[in-house]
């Protein structure tokens, strides 16, 4: 009988040791790309995680205290197959109340994981979820409210796949952390003893927090060797609230083939990819001429709209990055040694979801709100500020919107001052218009993040209920935003 599997990566060493203040803008340390442990989650017993805390260091020399996933830092990468159904029991071994959301997944409100199912220090839960969805690259995070911000940063979040036995995986990488290799993207702040930094307050939290250094799987600038033929990254924004324009160094042309929640039609060919907070990309990269290669994303700053502060940018202060303002990600080499499984990019994607909403039968508006009465100058005095939607800050005992199951509607999303990624639990919908221009489905596929500047339009339904003691929430995915309130929650029935 299959246990727990663990298919255990390369482990984090840090070659150039450095020094970093919050002044210092890059750590040159070349250290292997640390690739999560995999970890197949089948019906059967014996699969756990639990919240612990521990030290890792991401800066050679120097120990951060952080908190992981059955491991020191994050948590390992969950593999559940569609037609399944997975088992896995989550303690929470810290001090604090925590709780395991499964970030995508289709699954009813009593086992969302949401902010209204706690789990208490010393407990366990056991979750047994039913999975019947698109294969795709997902994740997992603490989200109790008012926390999750904070322990995301610190390591509560992992990456969860979804494999389905009837979609070919023959010709698409799939050989995990050797042509299909997992990037956990999320920016960090240290101080001077290489500790993480963090603050929610004020100005940070009305911005988002932001790092100066980028963390993929938990180093600094690694080093991922590939094999020479095309290779597969599924890549996760897991930052709080950084927006990344990810490109090659050499400008490169790669293909996307997944967003947030399944595989595209056809490979779209790109050579930049926006990603904002939460949101999910697979992209097929072609090594088979061996040049190595660099993963850099435009250091994007955050750009405020309207009246506020001049009406001028507010980028980071210490953090405007380098000269050239392009962040360090990963760097990329070929080692003829590794196998490489598929050399030809596929002309389509066979398996992917057709997505099959129906006529909406009603609209529903969201305004998000940077401006909460006084809530904002809080904010801007330094205390965390009162944010929200359709002018209500979240409360968990309120019910916000009640839906019906099986319903397709349509949602406006508008943003305020400045742009938020706005995600929906319990499924995954289609995106019909960003600021007012048709967005193509074959280039963004089924999501459950939508970035919106202005205005966004989506398309969705839910299929699993949720009752008024867990319900769904929909919120703005920079973390900060969340914690300070801009979240609602939503029954189906
Ligand atoms: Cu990534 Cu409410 O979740
Ligand atoms: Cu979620
Ligand atoms: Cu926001």
């Amino acid at each position: 009988m299959k246990r727990r599997r663990f298919l255990i990566g390369t482990i984090s060493a840090f070659a150039a040791p450095a020094v970093v203040g919050r002044a210092q803008v890059r750590t040159l340390s070349s250290g292997k790309l640390p690739i999560p442990p995999l970890m197949e989650v089948g019906e059967e017993a014996g699969n756990q995680l639990a919240a612990i805390e521990g030290s890792h260091s991401f800066i050679a020399g120097t120990e951060a205290r952080v908190l992981g996933w059955s491991q020191d830092h994050l948590g390992p990468t969950l593999r559940l197959r569609r037609g399944q159904t997975a088992r896995l029991t989550v303690e929470n071994r810290l001090n604090e109340p925590i709780t395991a959301h499964w970030h995508g997944l289709h699954v009813p409100g009593r086992k969302d994981g949401g902010p209204l199912s706690l789990i208490a220090p010393g407990r366990e839960v056991e979750n047994l979820l039913d999975i019947d969805q698109p294969a795709g690259t997902y994740w997992y995070h603490s989200h109790p409210h008012g926390r999750t911000g904070e322990q995301v940063y610190r390591g509560l979040a992992g990456m969860l796949l979804i494999d389905d036995d009837n979609v070919s995986a023959g010709d698409l990488p799939h050989n995990y952390c050797v042509d299909d290799i997992p990037l956990i993207v999320q920016d960090r702040a240290f101080s001077g003893s290489g500790g993480l930094q963090y603050d929610d307050d004020g100005m940070t939290a009305m911005q988002g927090f932001r790092g100066d250094q980028i963390a993929v799987n938990g180093a600094l600038n690694p080093v991922a060797k590939v094999p020479k033929g095309l290779v597969r990254f599924r890549i996760l924004n897991a930052s709080n609230s950084r927006v990344y324009v990810f490109r090659f160094d050499d400008d490169r042309s790669f293909h996307q083939i997944a967003g947030d929640a399944g595989l595209f039609p056809a490979p779209a060919p790109r050579n930049k990819l926006h990603l904002a907070p939460a949101e999910r990309a697979e992209i097929l990269v072609d090594f088979s001429n061996g040049s190595i290669a660099s993963l850099v994303s435009e250091n994007v700053p955050v750009q405020m709209m309207g009246g506020m502060m001049g009406g001028g940018m507010m980028g980071g202060s210490s953090e405007t990055a380098s000269a050239e303002g392009i962040l360090q990600v990963l760097r990329v080499e070929v080692d003829d040694s590794l196998p490489a499984a598929v050399a030809k990019l596929p002309q389509t994607l066979g398996g992917a979801p057709i997505p099959d909403f129906g006529e909406p039968v009603r609209r529903r508006k969201f305004q998000l709100n940077m401006m909460m009465g006084m809530g904002m100058m809080r904010g801007m005095f330094g205390g965390r500020p009162n944010l929200g939607i359709n002018g209500e800050s979240y409360d968990m005992d309120r019910i916000d919107q009640e839906l019906r199951l099986g319903e397709t509607e349509i949602w406006e999303i508008s943003a305020d001052m400045m742009a938020h990624p706005f995600h929906v639990h319990g499924t995954s919908f289609q995106v019909l218009s960003q600021n007012g221009q048709p967005v193509d489905y074959a280039k963004t596929g089924l999501k459950d993040v939508v970035w919106v500047e202005n205005t966004a339009e989506i398309l969705i339904r839910f299929d699993r209920p949720a009752t008024k003691e867990t319900p769904y929430m929909y919120h703005c995915h920079i973390l900060e935003h969340e914690d300070s309130g801009m979240m609602g929650q939503f029954t189906v029935g």
